[in-house]
């Protein structure tokens, strides 16, 4: 699904430049569950944005389900983001005002799909999320941490992607809601076979992906390319 090849992106800010990814590559296979690690400022959200079609690398190649995303128009990009990939960011970005329900029915407006469908799929996200039902017409800033997490999950879900990347999904949770969260990302792939692609900072969080990815530096420093869950290190 995922093929990156060599990627690189400098930030220019004046006279400065500053690599944040330094030759990237890896492959991600359809129904996978990656994690990607590594300390702050290392590149992680700057390639998650790169795997989103949001941003375009300096060089080097990405293919996304056998397309060069650098030779597609800025509407097939839209398409795509639509279409085929669910977000989950690092901000959360919910309308503070505006009830759970409409949040999560959104992204859907431009669809032309009527009200009571729209309804239905988002309901539908917000139970795959693991919300509780009470909350479904709570504004989204009379809610917990973990609860707003679910939202942009749910979020994420609504348009049926193939392909899910999150941006620190559990980060600032308590390990008990960081544990529903990922169970819900778990379920995601497992039954329903979406591709993920996650980044956090915890170890027990990664250690439930198929593969992690370490980056140091915009610099992968280790593709552990067995299981990692099955993977035995000797020391
Ligand atoms: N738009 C930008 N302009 C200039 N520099 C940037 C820009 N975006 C990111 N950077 C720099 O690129 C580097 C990588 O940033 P990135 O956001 O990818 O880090 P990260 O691994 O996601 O960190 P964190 O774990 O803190 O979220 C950082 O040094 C950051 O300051
Ligand atoms: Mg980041």
């Amino acid at each position: 699904m995922i093929e990156i090849k060599d990627i690189t992106k400098t930030y220019k800010s004046g006279d400065v430049e500053f690599n944040a990814l330094n030759g990237v590559s890896f492959n991600i296979k359809d129904g996978e569950f990656v994690a990607i690690m590594g300390p702050s400022g290392s590149g992680k959200s700057t390639l998650m944005h790169i795997l989103g079609a949001l941003d375009n690398p300096t060089s080097g190649t990405y293919f996304l389900d056998g397309k060069d995303v650098s030779t597609l128009s800025d509407d097939e990009l839209a398409d795509i983001r639509k279409d085929k990939i669910g977000f989950v960011f690092q901000s959360f970005n919910l309308l503070p005002r505006t009830t759970v329900l409409r949040n999560v029915m959104l992204p859907l407006i431009y669809d032309g799909i009527e009200t009571a469908e729209r309804e239905r799929r988002a309901k539908e996200a917000l139970f795959a999320a693991g919300l509780d039902e009470t909350h479904f017409y709570h504004l989204s800033n009379q809610l917990s941490g973990g609860q707003i997490q679910r939202v942009a999950i749910a979020r994420a879900l609504v348009n049926n992607p193939s392909l899910i990347l999150a941006d620190e999904p559990t980060g600032n949770l308590d390990s008990k809601t960081g544990e529903i969260v990922l169970g819900t990302f778990q379920r995601l792939n497992q039954e329903h076979g979406r591709t993920i692609v996650l980044i956090t900072h915890e170890q027990y969080i990664a250690e439930h992906a198929d593969r992690i990815l370490f980056i140091r530096d915009g610099m992968l420093t280790e593709n552990d390319n067995g299981h990692s869950k099955r993977v035995i290190k000797n020391n």
